[in-house]
């Protein structure tokens, strides 16, 4: 025994493991490059932990969804659940990394720190910021002070609880927030401090049942609006193998009196809506939402349509009834 934790790190993929053609280029590859590498470029962990490795998946993560991510929980459940680990850290692509950081949230409760990470450089890319984010993760993960704060999100410098990472920039290095909260600890240099409040998911683990499934979630579509909506439309996206509908709509839940009123004239028994904003910033409630007349509509809160998505998803596979949901909604926000 050296005393030292061990960390073990799964890949998926994204810019992070990404090799462009040289240092410059704006075009990469994701997931050219494999743990062990990536580890490898992390200079100053040989003080740190012991680290595992090991490649999940090898993709850029537009190509993630529910059912790879359903796999990379059963792997974080296992490997936390093992004396021999004492932290997990995810490389994953940024582009679905807020959806993924709150699905495992919803279904993992891990006794040991589970931190992802990601990175907007490529591997390759002159100042990549890959390295510092994934030596910033292991750090926070080989952290006993990060127990029992369920997932969390370490990038640029900031630890994000899981739940609440939003993306907001396509570029920047500072790409990430947490919302609302904030953020709950900052790393510099080898230090973490831990300042901000612990504030797990209040649903952490709650559909832990979903990983003894192997049935693809309940289909939900995103309606994204846009000023302007063309009569007849709504037939066409709410069809009949979806079983939920998030609407994206406007500010604070407002839609257009020819979505509301035609929504209120279909025949929805067993159809759950949920309106959230197309805002970054959502903050959706009952009395801030536009009512739509005999559908008891679910208001989002605090997530965005693509975490609305996921929420209801799981929560239709379990079986969940209209009001049960907006409950399950509410208590991300009251
Ligand atoms: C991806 O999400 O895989 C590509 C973008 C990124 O990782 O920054």
């Amino acid at each position: 025994m050296s005393g030292k934790p061990t960390i073990h790190v799964i890949a998926t993929g994204g810019t992070i493991s990404g090799s462009g053609s040289s240092a410059t280029a704006a075009a990469y590859e994701s997931g050219r490059v494999e743990a062990s590498e990536l580890v490898a470029e992390v200079e100053g962990l040989s003080q740190v932990p012991i680290i595992e490795t090991e490649n999940l998946f090898a993709t850029g993560s537009e190509n993630l969804g529910p059912v790879q991510w359903r796999m990379l929980a059963r792997r974080i459940e296992e490997l936390t659940k093992s004396r021999d680990v004492d932290g997990v850290v995810v490389t994953h692509g940024t582009d679905t990394l807020e959806e993924a950081s709150f699905f495992l949230d919803l279904v993992c409760k891990p006794s040991k720190p589970v931190v992802l990470t990601a990175a907007m450089r490529p591997a390759t890319a002159l100042s990549a910021d890959g390295p510092a984010n994934l030596y910033q993760a292991i750090l926070s993960a080989a952290s006993p002070q990060l127990k029992g704060h369920g997932i969390l999100v370490v990038m640029n410098g900031t630890v994000i609880p899981g739940w609440q990472a939003i993306k907001t920039d396509s570029a920047a290095l500072e790409s990430f927030s947490a919302y609302p909260n904030g953020i709950i600890g900052r790393i510099s240099g080898e230090r973490l401090i831990v300042s901000g409040e612990s504030c797990p998911l209040p649903l952490s683990g709650r559909f832990t049942d979903h990983l003894n499934k192997d049935s693809k979630l309940p289909l939900v579509r995103v309606i994204f609006l846009r000023g302007g909506y063309e009569e007849g439309l709504i037939e066409d996206w709410i069809k009949k193998d979806c079983r939920g509908v998030v609407i994206a709509g406007f500010g604070a839940g407002t839609l257009p009196d020819t979505v509301a009123n035609r929504i209120a004239k279909m025949e929805l028994s067993e159809f759950v809506i949920v309106v959230s904003s197309r805002v970054p910033r959502v903050m959706v409630m009952s009395e801030t939402m536009t009512q739509i007349e005999g559908c008891n509509a679910v208001p989002s809160g605090f997530l965005n349509p693509q975490k609305s998505a996921l929420l209801l998803s799981l929560a239709l596979e379990d079986g969940l009834q209209t009001a049960e949901i907006v409950n399950l909604f509410k208590k991300l926000y009251s």
